[in-house]
């Protein structure tokens, strides 16, 4: 039988556009060559001036946990005072990445499916004094976007915390600003809305952060310390580590494309199709786990309908075979329900058939729907684009 092309529909890694797979599939070039020094420059300074980052950016080979191991090292003493606000899973990785680094942690914690808000974190920062605040943007084990202008702003009226926020299922989907939005240091990686393979960290750090890092002389960490890439940051032709090139090249095309769409636009097509894809699974029974207000627009975690008597492991290795690989759920929606990304470079055709691969799958597990139920809805809004 032909088989059917597999959609990358997880949460992360998405689907890698033509020119920017082209990017990764051309020879390298020594890390000195200078049309690759200048290219590197403008991809740092596109970074600045596009997230509106009047400090520092970094670029260097890592996945997300290194960006968020780069920014809590950069940015904290031993025995100092971290707040973790946590939506789920990757908002409690915080927690033991801190406390290795000695810090004392406390954690605000959501329920499943519900976010911390402004108010819960000024509670908790009338009752101690904290040097950091972390939030997840968008927790992707829940499918929640965190307030985050909003919890920044209560942290800065009420607290001389550093406000770090990890935006790897958000960045370059979801409208994130450094300066305007009080973003100390904003943490993120390749794979996820930017549309490029997995294997780069990137992490912003505001006038604050630097001023931060400044006091703190030798940190004990090497590789991720800002001292040793800033030169790097500012001239690549210097050398610290070697850069993945060509993983650079194809950020720098990610951002070609960002900017041909225009940032505004983009993320307004994330709001728009990610509440599209929502609808569209909910005429046909399935619950988005996410609470209202906090849905967010870059990935959803679509919880199966009840007496639908499908099974988890069975509805997701089918919906592959039917061409979109999904991901399971963690933690208390384990079982329950599937996670898919809606983030990237993904356009109309790709939401249309990952969408109809559902139906497909819903069919074949038994759970009788009406063909084109969630299509329609789909359709419908798309059409009106
Ligand atoms: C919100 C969030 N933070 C951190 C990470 C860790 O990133 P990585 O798997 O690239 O190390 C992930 C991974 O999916 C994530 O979704």
């Amino acid at each position: 039988m032909l088989k059917t092309k597999k959609l990358v529909m997880i949460p992360g890694p998405t689907p890698v556009v033509r020119s920017i797979q082209d990017q990764m599939g051309r020879e390298t070039v020594a890390f000195g060559d200078p049309d690759f020094v200048s290219d590197f420059a403008e991809v740092v300074s596109d970074l600045k001036s596009l997230w509106k980052c009047s400090g520092e950016a970094f670029v260097v080979a890592g996945s997300g946990t290194l960006a968020m191991e780069m920014a809590i090292a950069n940015v904290t003493r031993r025995g100092e005072n971290v707040l973790v606000c946590s939506n789920g899973f990757f908002g409690d990785r915080f927690i033991d990445l801190c406390e290795r680094k000695g810090l004392n942690v406390d954690v605000l914690q959501a329920k499943w499916g519900d976010s911390v808000t402004p108010e819960t974190v000024l509670a908790q920062l009338a009752l101690k004094e904290y040097q950091v605040v972390t939030v997840t943007h968008v927790e992707t084990s829940t499918g929640v976007a965190a307030p985050v202008a909003e919890i920044a702003r209560a942290v800065h009226e009420n607290s001389p915390a550093l406000f770090v926020v990890d935006g790897v299922a958000a960045t370059g989907g979801v409208e994130e600003t450094i300066d305007p939005m009080g973003i100390d240091v904003l943490l993120t990686c390749s794979q996820k809305a930017f549309g490029v393979a997995p294997g780069l960290a990137m992490v912003w750090a505001g006038k604050r952060a630097m001023e931060k890092r400044a006091t703190l002389g030798r940190i004990p960490e090497s590789y991720v310390d800002f001292d040793k890439w800033l030169p790097i940051m500012h001239n690549p032709a210097k050398y610290w580590g070697t850069p993945p090139i060509n993983l650079i090249w194809a950020l720098k095309e990610s951002l070609r494309i960002m900017k041909e769409e225009g940032l505004e636009e983009r993320y307004a097509r994330h709001v728009r199709q990610g509440a599209l894809v929502d609808a569209a699974m909910e005429a046909i029974g399935f619950t988005v786990a996410a609470k209202k207000p906090f849905r967010a627009p870059t990935l959803s975690v679509y919880l199966y309908p009840e007496g639908s008597g499908i099974d988890d492991a069975r509805f997701r290795t089918v919906l592959a075979d039917e061409g979109v690989q999904s991901a399971g759920c963690l933690g208390d929606f384990q079982g329950k329900g599937f996670r898919m990304g809606h983030m990237g470079n993904i356009d109309k055709h790709t939401l249309v058939s990952a969408v109809g691969a559902v139906e497909r799958a819903c069919v074949k597990c038994g759970y009788r729907i009406e063909f084109g139920k969630a299509l329609g809805v789909l359709q419908e809004g798309l059409a009106g684009e």
